[in-house]
């Protein structure tokens, strides 16, 4: 008898999971993941940011050199929606499989809703919002809420405390290297999954969309997301659905199918 939990899945997705127990989950996010939470995303949807804004404006260490008033305004905007948002059941629910089957988090998402909702382990591949450093020394920066503002605000980016250089979003820009040390954690990760699951990502941007491709062979994975996305994987499921209503159906099934003993 199918239990209410799998019952609640697509059953090709139920059909794969029942049949094993999964000791080292990794959830690989994108900007879909926060899409319902009010975030906006970066390709999707009709208010997605790079439709709206220049990402070779906002977004590069050139455009950080010729106007940090217009770039640290930006950021400063977007700091400012997702400390307005609130994590969603998703995010509720992927903390809830760390801390119960101990999942790995690799992110591409500069938000803290992964975090919010009390997850403790999140690799973010491309930086936070709320780690912003100085450009010269690198020395992290406490920074007071964000201004409620619009985009297009010109805010001039604080000192640092230690030297005299300006304080810089903590994001990895266009253009920018990942850093090697969160690049290993994520890879390590990935490579030793014996599930993954990808949740809103058009699977377009490099390196972080070529990640996911370290899974194992034989090794499950399914891709949440509304649409259909690039994801450079052998996707074996595809569940056309959001983050906020797919995810807490995942967990409850893969918590009651009960996990195997090691962690990640
Ligand atoms: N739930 C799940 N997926 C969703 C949802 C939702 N509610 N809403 C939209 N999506 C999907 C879209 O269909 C799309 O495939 O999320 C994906 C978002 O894609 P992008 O906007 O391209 O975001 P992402 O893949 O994270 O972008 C990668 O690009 O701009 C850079 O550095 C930025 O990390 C970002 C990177």
């Amino acid at each position: 008898m199918t239990s209410p939990a799998f019952a609640a899945l697509p059953t090709p997705l139920a059909d794969l999971l029942s049949s094993r127990r999964f000791g080292r989950i990794v959830v690989f996010s994108g900007a879909g993941m926060s899409e319902d939470s009010g975030i906006p995303t970066f390709r999707s949807g009709s208010n997605g940011l790079w439709s709206a804004f220049d990402p070779q404006q906002l977004a590069t260490p050139e455009a950080w050199h010729r106007d940090r008033a217009l770039v640290w305004g930006w950021y400063e905007w977007r700091r400012g929606l997702v400390a307005a948002a609130r994590p969603h059941p998703g995010h509720v629910a992927l903390a809830r499989l760390q801390r119960e089957a101990g999942a790995g988090i690799v992110t591409q998402n500069v938000d803290d809703l992964h975090e919010r909702a009390g997850a403790t382990d999140v690799v973010h591949l491309h930086g936070s919002l709320f780690a912003p450093r100085c450009e010269t020394c690198g020395t992290p920066a406490q920074l007071p809420p964000p201004p409620a503002g619009d985009p297009a605000q010109r805010l001039e980016p604080p000192r640092c405390e230690r030297c005299p250089a300006l304080i810089r979003p903590g994001v990895v820009w266009f253009g920018e290297s990942l850093e090697p040390a969160v690049v290993d954690k994520a890879s390590r990760h990935i490579a030793a999954c014996d599930l993954l699951v990808i949740v809103g990502t058009s699977g377009t941007v490099y390196p972080a969309a070529g990640l996911v491709a370290l899974a194992a062979d034989g090794v499950p994975v399914l891709e949440i997301n509304p649409q259909r996305a690039e994801v450079a994987s052998n996707v074996d499921f595809r569940w056309r659905s959001t983050a906020a209503q797919a995810l807490p159906l995942l967990v409850e099934a893969l918590l009651e199918a009960g996990t195997a003993d090691h962690k990640c």
